[in-house]
């Protein structure tokens, strides 16, 4: 959905939306004094700092500095483009937007969109149906014992909108019969199937069904469990039947629950992977939401940029078996080749999968074993090389140790890795110095592989982030809270205003003031009143949104007074006085160096009539 979006509808859609209403349904907002507080969901706090402001329309969290309007909030919260966050404001509100406003050129974009909408819409009363058939039918009630019996509650199946498909094949048929929904859009569901006689019979039956839904909460797709009956010859049926790729589904880019896990994920730091649809529903049982699955196939790196896109960490937690064992394996390896996302694992004992470990040793179990059961990378890789090797003969014993230093060298912990010599050296009887070498050997061996640029790029980040940081608790000088009190003023005053613009050399010291202040003068030029909300798109400059956000959350007095004014104008007016004599003070001394009396004399005078000038302002 890559539309322009006229400034016009974007407005109107502004105007026609209280941020209050769409914030309210994803954090629980309480009222205090004329804004409204909560938890941050941009990052896992326990009292409140988010802070959500009616009367401007703006939200900003105090804690780790997110902020900006309802539009901004939206492609936060759901990782959408400012086109879809529009769009996704119109969705929420029920909003009647005029799109005829939009431009010709948008025309083959709302096309493929409204096919889309389309299909999405046979989807959802796919599922509406299915859960009907699940819930209220006779023909339903085997298959609601059935996850019952796996342990499943009502709450569960309505958050998933787990449905039933009967065996008969004729739900769908009939229903899209008579709603009349054309060929050609059944075709393109993938939701039937087309017999040699012409005749589409429904593609799922006798199947329990979990809707597939994109990144947007929209359901896109179905995968189906086979439920085993009497009736019914299940033999030759696979366990798990997925819908197949349609212009809606493409398995490379979907993961399951990841609507749902994302905004769990940024409060967690860290997002789960399991291997099935039940794993991932279990654990949501158990109060683990952040849990995400591939569609039956190993990670692929579409899956693996949207994992990286919410959050640094991930932990792999699949199945107890030699194939889940594998898969671990895999996943490491893609997830290193491809991300510098960081990862632990989790081991399940006895070949259980997430959900069979859940129903044997209970919930609390689970939860306890995810927080303070994972193993690193390189403990899983020890336990990978063992496979397949008898460790009492010398031979196999010595390729094992190869291996494990091999490994031990993509450590890149220096402590972690002293750590794990410790241990080899007590459990194999090597001394510690045959080991450090053949590691040095490696790291030498590794340091222009990828491995090593992965590591580079990571701490990159980390020192970005920390510089965003550090940036974030930069203590603010006077200068600066006198230009943040006159930029506030200037917004809510004109008269304010009208005297700066007055004042025939006046301009704020830092760069970002200064700018924000002629976006502002630009702004009114071309607007009669002030939105705070529609200011924020028109500052393009993400640091300027930022400190106009601050600045617009001060807390001033009501009405400005004349001396406040007169006392941030005078250290604005120092600073720079300040900022020139400090030139001519270099000035002078270069002078001095280089000998020259006559350009000696004029800087002291200088510097002298620039001293007084502080001295009268203060
Ligand atoms: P599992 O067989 O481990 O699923 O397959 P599970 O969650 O334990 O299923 P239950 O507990 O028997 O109901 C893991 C994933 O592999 C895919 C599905 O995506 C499933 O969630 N799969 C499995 C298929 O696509 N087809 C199959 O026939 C089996
Ligand atoms: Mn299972």
């Amino acid at each position: 959905m890559a539309q322009r979006i006229p400034e016009e509808v974007i407005e109107e859609v502004r105007h026609q939306t209280n941020i209050v209403d769409v914030i309210g349904q994803y954090v629980q907002l309480k009222k205090s004094g004329k804004n409204y507080m909560g938890l941050c969901p941009f990052h896992n706090e326990h009292s409140p700092s988010f802070s959500v402001a009616e009367d401007k329309q703006m939200y900003h969290c105090f804690g780790c500095g997110n902020g900006g309007n309802v539009f901004k909030f939206l492609q936060e919260i759901e990782g959408i483009s400012f086109p879809e966050a529009v769009a996704k404001t119109i969705d929420l509100g029920n909003l009647t937007v005029d799109w005829s406003l939009s431009s010709q050129s948008d025309r083959s974009n709302n096309k493929e969109d409204s096919s889309h909408t389309a299909l999405i819409q046979l989807h959802e009363k796919a599922a509406d149906l299915f859960q009907h058939m699940l819930l209220n039918t006779k023909a339903g009630e085997n298959a609601f014992g059935y996850l019952k019996d796996r342990g499943l509650t009502l709450e569960q199946i309505e958050q998933f909108q787990i449905g039933f498909a009967p065996k008969e094949r004729i739900l769908l048929q009939q229903v899209f019969k008579n709603d009349a929904v054309p060929e050609e859009k059944i075709a393109a569901s993938g939701l039937m199937i087309q017999r040699d006689n012409g005749e589409w019979v429904d593609r799922f039956y006798q199947r329990i069904m979990f809707p597939i839904k994109n990144a947007q909460g929209k359901i896109i797709a179905f995968s189906g469990r086979l439920l085993e009956e009497e009736t019914v010859n299940t033999k030759e049926m696979p366990k798990y039947l997925n819908s197949p790729e349609t212009e809606l589904f493409n398995k490379r880019t979907t993961l399951f629950n990841f609507d749902k896990a994302r905004g769990e994920a940024r409060k967690e730091n860290e997002i789960i992977l399991f291997e099935g649809f039940m794993d991932v529903i279990s654990a949501w049982g158990v109060g683990i939401k952040h849990g995400v699955a591939s569609m039956g196939t190993s990670l692929t790196n579409e899956q693996i940029q949207m994992i990286q896109r919410v959050t640094p960490n991930v932990l792999i937690c699949y199945d107890g078996d030699r194939a889940g064992f594998e898969a671990t394996h895999r996943a490491i390896q893609l997830l290193t080749d491809n991300s510098s996302l960081d990862m632990s694992i989790i081991h399940l004992p006895e070949k259980l999968d997430p959900d069979e470990y859940i129903k044997k040793y209970g919930a609390s179990s689970f939860v306890e074993l995810v927080h303070h059961g994972r193993e690193t990378v390189f403990t899983f890789k020890m336990n990978y090389h063992k496979q397949g090797k008898n460790l009492d003969n010398e031979t196999e014993k010595l390729t094992y140790i190869h291996e494990v230093i091999a490994e031990l060298a993509k450590v890149s912990s220096i402590v972690e890795r002293e750590m794990y010599i410790k241990q080899l050296t007590a459990t194999f009887h090597f001394s510690e110095e045959s080991i450090q070498q053949e590691l040095a050997e490696h790291l030498a061996k590794n340091r222009q592989t990828r491995q090593e640029n992965r590591e580079t790029r990571r701490q990159e980040q980390h020192i970005e982030k920390r510089v965003v940081q550090e940036q974030q608790k930069r203590k603010i000088d006077r200068i600066e809270k006198a230009e943040r009190i006159l930029l506030y003023r200037t917004i809510n005053e004109k008269a304010i205003q009208n005297q700066l613009n007055q004042l025939p050399d006046f301009s704020f010291v830092h760069d970002e003031y200064q700018e924000i202040y002629q976006h502002y003068s630009d702004y009114m030029l071309l607007n009669d009143k002030f939105e705070h909300a529609g200011f924020l798109d028109y500052l393009q400059d993400e640091q300027l949104k930022k400190v106009f956000i601050e600045v617009s959350y001060l807390e001033l007095d009501e009405e400005s007074s004349a001396k406040e004014i007169a006392d941030c104008l005078k250290v604005v007016q120092l600073s720079k006085i300040e900022a020139i004599r400090r030139t001519k003070q270099a000035e002078l001394n270069e002078a001095k160096q280089m000998g020259n009396q006559q350009r000696q004399e004029e800087l002291t005078i200088e510097i002298i009539n620039l001293t007084r000038a502080m001295q009268r302002n203060k």
